[in-house]
């Protein structure tokens, strides 16, 4: 299994098509591809807050992972903008050798760095929960998720510049409508 480094994602082709390529083997779909495509592609695109892991023998990407915005309604009734993990995704030929862990630690990171207060995320408690994220609902965040998923499953990692007073219901971007 070769080492790897954890950098920004480039924007060229080839870089571009391998990501492509690395995400739908993880999903076994394209959906998530196109996902990460239209993200890319809009407002909500944080560059600094998309990660590859490459190899460190000949820098073929092995995972990506992406932290961008998305919409939270306040219960006001207001519009506001919070930090999104999704999607992410490792080769399936180099799963369980902790590139998932450490692409969402370095994303993370990158997050806390650009201010932002918390990351939301759809995702397993059991995966995410030793990465530091918890069931987001106590907390006052409300995620509406497909009906075979766990309520736990809405999770949310707490920030340096957490505020208990930032609560409402996520509210999906354009981008994610073919996969939510
Ligand atoms: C989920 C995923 C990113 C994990 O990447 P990874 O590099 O294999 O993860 P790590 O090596 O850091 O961690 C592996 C551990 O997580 C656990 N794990 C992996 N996927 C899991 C899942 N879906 N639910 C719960 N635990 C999971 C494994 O049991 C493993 O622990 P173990 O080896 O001690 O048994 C990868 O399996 C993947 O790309 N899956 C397909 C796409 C996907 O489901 N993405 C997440 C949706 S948000």
């Amino acid at each position: 299994m070769p080492g790897f480094t954890i950098r920004p994602e480039r924007t060229d082709d080839t870089e571009v098509a391998a990501i492509a390529d690395v995400v739908a083997a993880a999903f076994g779909s394209p959906a998530e591809a196109e996902l990460v495509r239209r993200i890319r592609a809009s407002e909500n695109y944080l560059p600094s807050a998309a990660l590859v892991a490459v190899s460190s023998d000949d820098g073929r990407v092995l995972g990506h992972v992406m932290v961008s915005h998305v919409g939270l309604r306040r219960p006001d009734g207001t519009l506001g903008s919070i930090a999104s993990l999704s999607p992410l995704a490792v080769h399936p030929d180099h799963q369980r050798s902790g590139i998932g862990s450490a692409l969402v630690h370095a994303v993370v990171a990158v997050a806390d760095e650009l201010g932002e207060p918390l990351v939301v995320l759809e995702g397993s408690p059991a995966y995410y929960g030793r990465l530091g994220f918890e069931y987001s609902v106590p907390l006052g965040i409300s995620i509406h998720l497909p009906d075979w998923a766990p309520a736990e499953a809405a999770q949310v990692r707490r920030l340096a510049n957490y505020d208990a007073a930032i609560t409402g219901t996520v509210e999906y971007p354009p981008a994610f409508d073919d996969v939510t």
